[in-house]
């Protein structure tokens, strides 16, 4: 099959551009490796997916990423330096390539940058995204997988969270951007028959996790000897979920949708074990054998109090079985920070 990923130099969708590849299937990567954080990570990110060794001499941004794209072309893999914004740029891609099925995992992530920036997050996650559905709709692509995010539960009490709650009142500009996403792809799934599968992500970590997400950031200054900024009295609560968990639920959500007509589906994937920030900060500290130095500050706006998914659809519907607990995954996170330059 050829699959469509954006984002695909990026933490997941480089992990997801490896599986697939590993499966035989041809990959064509649309990224443009936006500054949110050194583009000499997705340089290596891309590298890594490929199975090619991620030591690269590194000059000049453009040049670098113009090197990368032209080594690394391939029958089975190309790289695009390609903004979502761009629809003309795109409708050449998809029109070259005519891809099967889109997993479409580019966008802004982060929710305190949303704040400071809620325009540019309108612009690439909705008007970006909806400029992949109009190619969706214009060239006959039935098969969509889109990033959503956890995000969109807000402060919601109930726990855990299901697909079935209501989720309109988003705390952030990125959550209420995905939550829009959400509701426009069903409306491109209403009018044009697009099957799709909006995936809400629980906080993602694991080997290429982005520097800015608690458990990266924590490590590296732990690791450093350097104060960590801890939020609040440490009784807030994520539900993290290993990557190689969430890559498996992508897999069978492809494999759902490819075997399925008339399909619109919100699904959670998440771990299902829930962590607080105190929780999380002890396990890194005894996983590096190092004691955090905590710079306590208020709560930032935006963050929400506790996310915990329900995973029962998931599980029934496509299979989703996550495996790995928290301790595991941070020792293979650890294991593999300790590897890395550039950080
Ligand atoms: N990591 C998590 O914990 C998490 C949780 C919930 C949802 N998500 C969602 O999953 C997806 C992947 O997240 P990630 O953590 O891998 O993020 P990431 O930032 O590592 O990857 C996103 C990629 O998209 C690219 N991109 C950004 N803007 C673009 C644009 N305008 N045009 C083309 N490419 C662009 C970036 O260069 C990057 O490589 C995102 O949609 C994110 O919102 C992630």
């Amino acid at each position: 099959m050829k699959y469509l990923v954006t984002g695909g130099s990026g933490f997941i969708g480089s992990h997801l551009v490896e599986q697939l590849l590993k499966k035989g299937h041809t990959v064509i990567n649309i990224d443009n490796f936006d500054d949110f954080y050194s583009y000499k990570i997705k340089i290596r990110n891309t590298l890594e997916s490929l199975g090619q060794n991620p030591d690269f001499q590194y000059h000049s941004k453009d040049e670098d990423i113009e090197k990368i794209v032209s080594e690394t072309a391939s029958d089975t893999y190309r790289l695009y330096r390609q903004d979502l914004r761009d629809r003309e740029g795109l409708e050449e891609i998809f029109r070259k390539h005519q891809p099967d099925t889109i997993i479409h995992l580019a966008a802004l992530a982060g929710v305190r940058p949303s704040i400071a920036r809620p325009m540019e997050y309108e612009a690439v996650n909705i008007q970006g995204t909806m400029n992949l559905w109009e190619l969706c709709k214009t060239l006959g692509i039935k098969k969509f997988i889109c990033a959503s995010s956890s995000s969109v539960y807000g402060n919601n009490e109930k726990i855990p969270f299901s697909e079935t709650d209501f989720v309109d009142n988003p705390i952030s500009p990125y959550a209420a951007t995905k939550k829009c996403g959400e509701i426009i792809g069903h409306t491109y799934h209403h009018l044009y028959d697009i099957d799709m599968i909006q995936l809400r992500f629980f906080t993602v970590y694991g080997p290429r996790q982005r520097p800015d997400l608690a458990i990266h950031k924590f490590t590296k200054l732990i690791f450093e000897n350097q104060e960590i900024p801890f939020y609040g009295d440490g009784n807030t609560a994520r539900d993290y979920t290993y990557i190689d968990d969430i890559i498996d639920g992508i897999l069978k959500s492809i494999d759902y949708i490819e075997k399925n007509f008339g399909v619109y589906e919100i699904i959670n994937l998440g771990e299902n074990e829930v962590i607080s920030l105190n929780e999380m900060v002890s396990t890194i500290e005894s996983v590096l054998n190092k004691k955090a130095i905590k710079k306590r500050l208020p709560m930032q706006p935006g963050d929400v109090q506790r996310t915990n998914a329900d995973i029962s659809k998931a599980k029934n519907l496509i299979g989703y079985a996550p495996k790995t607990n928290f301790l595991t995954g941070i020792k293979k996170f650890v294991e593999w920070f300790a590897k890395q330059s550039p950080r």
